[in-house]
């Protein structure tokens, strides 16, 4: 594995067919040709993902859209054009350019051109688009940072570009516009009134809405067992913790620095303050939860902020890593 700050060499990389993991302005991604079956394997192979699961296709600015999705609606146009580059990741009919293996065997494809510079350069002088999903292992914390993309995959990626620590913290926003009404598949990193502002209330995902794996309770998990509760009921989950774990438990708080100032008497070994702005939280997020495993916490009671803007991206991501686990391994 190379890590670096080489554009042309990630992209050569890429059009041999090779991993390179690059910054986005919402995590890092782990990008492969998206037109080739065998490269965007080796995504599947790396990550430890099923192959079902879809690969959000990363654009350069200047991608015609036509290229890479079909039967395009005015409404995506709209989007496109007033949100992108940005968090937003719009699904759409699958166009010819896109691997079949890379929108695992589905008709539809997520496209997004991101805003991060660097981001930008590489899908700019790699000249197609770029199958990635968070450079992480299944299921883990996704990557904020090129420390945390080396520390999950290090062996089983090509080209790590470092572009520092990634704006914005949580994953894109997913719109699904591919079965004429727009639904909200996952809150993300562009706020949900924002693209109502545009084309009006977004729905609800159903029963036939595309299945958007990374909505399974269990994603986004640290190790630890997090407990995500309100603000007020911090103070006692701690001490319920506290009790329930005996004295070798490590408990710890994620909260904003706020109201930890208004807790003197918390029963936690460890708080871990966060910006009060719901956009400082998803930023320091998924940092905060890796630390917080490295030290070797038992419980981290997660205090949800307001579920508005980005804070229900936070509130989303929270409750997944609260959500019931799979395994315990
Ligand atoms: O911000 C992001 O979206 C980051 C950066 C790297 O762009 N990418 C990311 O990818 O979070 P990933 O694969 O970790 O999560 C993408 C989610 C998955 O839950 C996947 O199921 C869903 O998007 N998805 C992708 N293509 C889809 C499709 N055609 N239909 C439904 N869901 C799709
Ligand atoms: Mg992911």
């Amino acid at each position: 594995m190379k890590r670096g700050t080489d554009i042309a060499e990630a992209a050569r990389v890429l059009r041999a067919g090779g991993l390179v993991a690059f910054p986005t302005e919402t995590v890092y991604g782990l990008g492969a040709d998206a037109s080739s079956d065998a490269a965007v394997a080796r995504i599947f192979a790396a990550k430890g993902r099923p192959r079902a699961h879809p690969l959000i296709v990363h654009l350069a600015p200047e991608a015609q859209l036509d290229d890479w999705a079909i039967e395009v609606p005015e409404a995506a146009r709209t989007l496109a054009a007033k949100l992108w580059p940005g968090p937003l990741t719009i699904i759409l009919a699958r166009g010819p350019r896109v691997s079949l293996a890379t929108t695992g065997g589905s008709p539809t494809v997520g496209l997004r051109v991101p805003a991060h510079p660097m981001a930008q350069e590489l899908l700019r002088a790699f000249g197609g688009g770029v199958a990635a999903p968070s450079a992480n292992r299944f299921g883990a914390v996704s990557p904020t940072t090129a420390d945390h993309v080396a520390s999950d995959l290090g062996h089983d990626v090509d080209y790590i570009l470092d572009g520092g620590a990634c704006g914005v913290g949580v994953e894109s926003t997913i719109v699904d516009l591919s079965r004429g009404r727009a639904v909200l598949l996952r809150p993300g990193g562009l706020a949900r009134e924002t693209i109502e502002a545009i084309i009006g209330p977004l729905g609800i995902a159903d029963e036939e809405a595309p299945a958007a794996p990374g909505t399974l309770a269990s994603h986004y998990a640290p190790r630890a067992r997090v407990i995500a509760v309100q603000l007020h009921d911090v103070p006692r989950a701690v001490a319920e913790a506290r009790t329930s774990l005996g004295a070798d438990g490590v408990v710890a708080v994620l909260a904003p620095e706020g109201a930890v100032e208004a807790w003197p008497e918390l029963a936690a070994d460890l708080v871990v303050r966060l910006p009060d702005d719901v956009e400082g939280m998803a930023h320091s997020l998924y940092a905060a939860l890796r630390d917080l495993d490295e030290l070797g916490v038992n419980v981290v009671i997660a205090a949800l902020p307001p579920a508005s803007g980005l804070g229900e991206a936070v509130v989303d991501r929270l409750l997944r890593a609260a959500g019931p686990r799979r395994s315990e391994s």
